[in-house]
């Protein structure tokens, strides 16, 4: 053989070795084991932890060290939180990818939860915004399924809670509410008057994306279930296509702006429902894939886009406070109004999201901790 083939073929057992090792890594699934004592003489609280990757069942509620707001933090007590299915995502560790970060073999960080609305305890120095007192909604760095969580308040991603809604609808809103408003108006460029499509109206995002669109003069049709229907066609849609009885690939429309919650349908299948200048915003898919779970429909939108001559889009959304001042101001004109389907105690927090993992639940999940 000669050297060259040699090397070759050299290069590409080592690549193989290289694969197969870290695919077996990624996959590799330590068992559960018990969290360490609550250190003696300090305050603590009940906070929902996760020890190993795994379904709801994994779930332990432990007494961890109470925060104490750093200079220019508050802590909040929380009174509910709501499921996102990144929650869900984190707790199994798939698809696997995410377990370059989320840590190899168990979670680096045993906490969880984003969205949280409760009421300002204590604040840390220089905080100007808040008071103790002070009813706050906002978006945690994942460790908001706890009695209290300590937020940065200074272009932090936390705002005043609106007296018209509850603790509840509040905690609804930050990570489903983002991605509604930044996928219609950063992505889509959604316009007033514009015909907007939304596939998985009836979601968390979706009954968002519904109220978010109609606020902003859009012509909404969703596509949901029967079951969920007259949901959203209270909540603001114009049309309503039922998959379970129409295929909304076959009708003659033409829209300038889809938001896809659902996947299933290619980039191209799109195309000839989209207007010669209309937006694709691929935002997630049912695809429950270990390796790349709902990051396949988000990988093939960004692979079509050079090839597409319509825009096509696939995004994570950015927690921020302008944003959630946004949709602050959204519900205090009852523009939004967040949609609730089922509601948990803290002790059933898994319970939430094993619901929310049946896909199909009708507006939000919450969690209450009162
Ligand atoms: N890119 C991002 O930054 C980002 C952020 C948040 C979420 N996401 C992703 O976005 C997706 C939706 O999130 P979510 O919080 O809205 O989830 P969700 O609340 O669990 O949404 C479930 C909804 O999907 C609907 N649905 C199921 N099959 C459908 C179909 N074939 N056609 C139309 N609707 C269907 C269900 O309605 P019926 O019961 O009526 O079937 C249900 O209302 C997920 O994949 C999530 O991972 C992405």
């Amino acid at each position: 053989m000669k050297l060259r083939w040699k090397i070759a073929a050299t290069a590409l057992s080592l690549v193989g070795i290289t694969v197969a090792s870290g695919s077996a890594a990624l996959r590799y699934e330590a068992p559960c084991t018990a969290g360490p004592p609550a250190p003696a003489g300090v305050p603590v609280m009940k906070a929902i932890v996760h020890r190993c990757y795994g379904s709801p069942d994994v779930i332990a509620i432990e007494d961890v060290p109470k925060p104490v707001p750093a200079d220019g933090e508050v802590l909040v007590k929380v009174r509910a939180v709501s499921v996102n299915p990144l929650e869900a995502h984190g707790l199994l560790g798939q698809p696997y990818v995410m377990r370059m970060t989320s840590g190899i073999g168990r979670p680096s960080d045993v906490r969880m939860g984003v969205d949280f609305a409760g009421t300002v305890e204590a604040v840390g120095k220089d905080v100007k915004r808040f008071r103790p007192g002070d009813d706050v909604f906002g978006a945690s760095r994942r460790n908001a399924f706890a009695e209290y969580v300590s937020v940065v308040a200074e272009n932090g991603v936390i705002a005043p809670k609106p007296a018209n809604v509850s603790f509840e609808q509040a905690a609804a809103v930050p990570v489903a509410a983002f991605t509604a408003l930044q996928a219609l108006r950063d992505h889509g460029r959604l316009r007033p008057s514009q015909k907007v499509l939304i596939n998985g109206a009836a979601g968390g995002v979706g009954t968002f994306a519904v109220q978010i669109a109609k606020a902003f003069g859009a012509e909404v049709t969703g596509v949901c279930s029967t079951a969920s229907a007259a949901l959203v066609t209270r909540i603001g849609a114009a049309h309503v296509i039922d998959y379970t009885r129409e295929d909304f690939m076959r009708q003659d429309e033409r829209y300038d702006v889809i938001v896809d919650m659902v996947g299933g349908h290619s980039p191209a299948k799109y195309r000839r429902l989209l207007t010669a200048t209309g937006s694709l915003v691929v935002v997630g898919t049912a695809d429950k894939g270990r390796w790349l779970g709902p990051l396949s429909g988000m990988l093939g939108a960004l692979a079509y886009a050079p090839f597409m001559d319509r825009r096509v889009v696939a995004f994570m959304a950015k927690p921020n406070e302008a944003d959630l001042s946004f949709l602050a101001d959204l519900m205090r004109t009852g523009k939004v109004v967040p949609v609730i389907d089922r509601r948990y105690a803290f002790n059933d927090l898994a319970d939430a999201i094993r619901f929310l993992e049946q896909g199909h639940a009708h507006g939000k999940v919450v969690v209450t901790l009162d």
